[in-house]
C-alpha cells in the first residue's frame, strides 16, 4: 500500500520545491512531479515538512516528590497533534541507581508512545558502576548524557565529576548536556528569599537570576573544552548563557545552544500574577526571562548561534503545584509544551519574520536529527528517511486552550494564544495520525530509535584535540646535573 502526499510545497532545512511525496512501507520512496498511490492526501496551499522532533521531554518523571502527569501515552499524543512526530526523554537514575537499571524502567514506561522516541541518559551521580556502565548505554543507541549543575542535594553533579564524565563521554564518542545553572548559589539565595518572608512563586525566579545560568554555562563550556567533548546546553533562557555560547562558537567550541519555546514567547511577568496558581503553574528552571533575553534568544535562531527549539515538557496539574503552598522551593518545577512548540514557533516566529520557514524546519527537526546523531534516518525529506512528515496549513488558527489539548492537566500556560499554522496531516513511519485536528493515533505505534555515537562533530573535535593535545617537547641533548 502506498500513500501520495500531493501538491504540497516541500520545506526542509535548505530547499522550498513543489512535488509530491510517495510513501511505503514506512519509508519515503519517491519524491516528484504527478505521483500516484492507493490512497492520496491532498496538501494543496500546505507545506510538507520534516515532522517535528522535541529533545527535550520528561514524561512520567519521579520529581520534587511526584511524577510529571503527562507520560509516554498523553505526551506522544500532544506531540503529534501538535506537529511532532519523535521525542527524546530523559532516563533519569535517582542517584546511587544503575544506568542499566534506569534504562529498564524508561522501557517500561515508552511502551505506550504513539510516536516514536528515544533517550538521553541522565547522569546524576558518579562512580565506578556509573563509568563502567555508559559504554553498554552507548552501544543501545543512547549517544547523549546530560548532566544538571542545579537541583543541590538531588540531581546536581560538582564540577570533579563533570569532568570525568565529559572524558568518558569524549572516549565513547558521546555528547555532553548540560542543565546550566549554579545550584549552590541557588540554593543560598533560596534560603535567604525564604527566611525574609518571600515564600510565592516570584521568590522562584529571584533565586535564579541569570548570572547563575552565565556563570554555569561558561562554565560547563570549558570543562567540556578541556574534555574534548561537544557540548549541547538545554534550556538556554538568557543572554548572559546565549553569549557564553555564541562566544565558544566564536572561538571553535563545539558547543549548541536550546531555547524553549517557553522562554521565547512567555516572561518573568507571569510570576507577578496576583493569582498564586497562575503563577506555580509556570515554575520552571531556569524561570521565564523579560523582553532583552527574549530577544537575544531569537537573534540566535536568525543568526545559528543557537540551534533547537524544544519544551521541555514536564507537566504537573495544579493540585501538584500546591505542594509548593508557602515555600515556592517545593513547587514542582516544570512546565508543559508539546502540543504547543510548532504553532507557537510559526506563528511568533515565521509569520513575524524573525526566522523564515527553511530555518524552522531547521530548529524544530533537522538540526536536532543532525546533532543527536540520526540523521537522515529523521529530520529529512528525502528518499529511503522515515515518512515521518506533516502537512502544514499555514493559514488554520485556533486559539489555545486547556479545554482542548491533548495533554492530561487541568492548564496549559499558553492559554488564550491565538496560532495560526497547524498540521493538516501528521504522519508516524507512514502512517496517518493526525487528520485536520482529529488524533487518529494508536497506543504503542511508537518505536525506540537507536542513535548514533560518534558523528562528524566528535570526530573532526577529537582528531583536533588530538592533534593538539601536550606531548613531551623531544630535545637532542640533556643537560648535566649538578655542579
Ligand atoms: O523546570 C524544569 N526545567 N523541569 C524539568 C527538569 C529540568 O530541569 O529539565
Ligand atoms: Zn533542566
Ligand atoms: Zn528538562
Ligand atoms: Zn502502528
Amino acid at each position: 500500500m502506498s500513500t501520495v502526499i500531493k501538491n504540497g510545497t516541500i520545506v526542509t532545512h535548505d530547499l522550498t520545491y513543489k512535488a509530491d511525496i510517495r510513501v511505503e512501507g514506512g519509508k519515503i520512496t519517491e519524491i516528484g512531479p504527478n505521483l500516484s498511490g492507493d490512497s492520496e492526501l491532498d496538501a494543496t496551499g500546505a507545506y510538507v515538512m520534516p515532522g517535528g522532533i522535541d529533545p527535550h521531554t520528561h514524561l512520567e518523571m519521579p520529581f520534587m516528590g511526584t511524577y510529571s502527569t503527562d507520560d509516554f501515552e498523553s505526551g506522544t499524543r500532544a506531540a503529534l497533534s501538535g506537529g511532532t512526530t519523535m521525542v527524546i526523554d530523559f532516563a533519569l537514575p535517582s542517584p546511587g541507581q544503575g544506568l542499566l537499571d534506569a534504562l529498564k524502567m524508561w522501557d517500561n514506561k515508552s511502551g505506550r508512545a504513539h510516536c516514536d522516541y528515544s533517550y538521553h541518559m541522565a547522569v546524576t551521580w558518579w562512580s565506578q558502576q556509573v563509568f563502567d556502565e555508559m559504554p553498554e548505554v552507548v552501544a543501545r543507541g543512547i549517544t547523549s548524557f546530560k548532566h544538571f549543575l542545579a537541583y543541590k542535594g538531588a540531581l546536581m553533579v560538582n564540577d570533579d565529576e563533570l569532568f570525568s564524565s565529559f572524558q568518558r563521554l569524549r572516549e565513547l564518542g558521546a555528547i555532553a548536556m548540560v542543565h546550566a545553572e549554579n545550584g549552590d548559589v541557588v540554593a543560598e539565595l533560596s534560603a535567604r528569599l525564604l527566611a525574609e518572608g518571600n515564600t510565592g512563586p516570584e521568590g522562584h525566579a529571584y533565586s535564579r537570576p541569570t548570572q547563575v545560568e552565565g556563570e554555569a554555562t561558561n562554565r560547563a563550556i570549558m570543562i567540556a573544552d578541556m574534555a574534548g567533548v561537544p557540548l549541547y546546553v538545554v534550556h538556554t533562557s538568557c543572554e548572559e548563557s546565549h553569549e557564553a555560547i555564541r562566544r565558544a562558537k566564536q572561538a571553535g567550541k563545539r558547543v549548541w545552544g536550546e531555547p524553549l519555546i517557553q522562554h521565547l514567547t512567555l516572561d518573568e511577568s507571569e510570576y507577578f500574577h496576583p493569582d498564586w496558581d497562575h503563577a506555580a503553574r509556570r515554575v520552571m528552571s531556569p524561570p521565564f526571562r523579560n523582553k532583552m533575553h527574549q530577544d537575544s534568544l531569537w537573534n540566535g535562531l536568525a543568526s545559528g548561534s543557537l540551534s533547537v527549539v524544544a519544551t521541555d515538557h514536564c507537566a504537573f496539574s495544579t493540585d501538584q503545584k500546591r505542594y509548593g503552598l508557602g515555600d515556592f522551593t517545593k513547587i514542582p518545577n516544570g512546565t508543559g509544551g508539546l502540543e504547543d512548540r510548532m504553532p507557537m514557533l510559526w506563528t511568533n516566529g515565521v509569520r513575524t519574520g524573525r526566522i523564515t520557514m527553511n530555518e524552522f524546519v531547521a530548529v524544530t527537526s533537522t538540526n536536532v536529527a543532525k546533532i543527536f546523531g540520526m540523521y537522515p534516518r529523521k529530520g529529512a525529506v528525502a528518499v529511503g528517511a522515515d515518512a515521518d512528515l506533516v502537512v502544514w496549513d499555514p493559514e488554520k488558527s485556533k486559539t489555545i486552550t486547556a479545554s482542548t489539548q491533548q495533554s492530561a492537566i487541568d492548564y496549559n500556560v499558553f492559554e488564550g494564544k491565538e496560532v495560526t499554522g497547524l498540521p493538516r496531516f501528521v504522519l508516524s513511519r507512514g502512517r496517518v495520525m493526525v487528520r485536520d485536528g482529529a488524533f487518529d493515533g494508536h497506543e504503542g505505534h511508537g518505536q525506540f530509535v537507536a542513535r548514533d555515537a560518534n558523528g562528524p562533530v566528535s570526530q573532526a573535535l577529537s582528531a583536533w584535540k588530538d592533534l593538539t593535545a601536550p606531548r613531551p617537547v623531544q630535545r637532542s641533548g640533556i643537560p648535566a646535573t649538578g655542579v
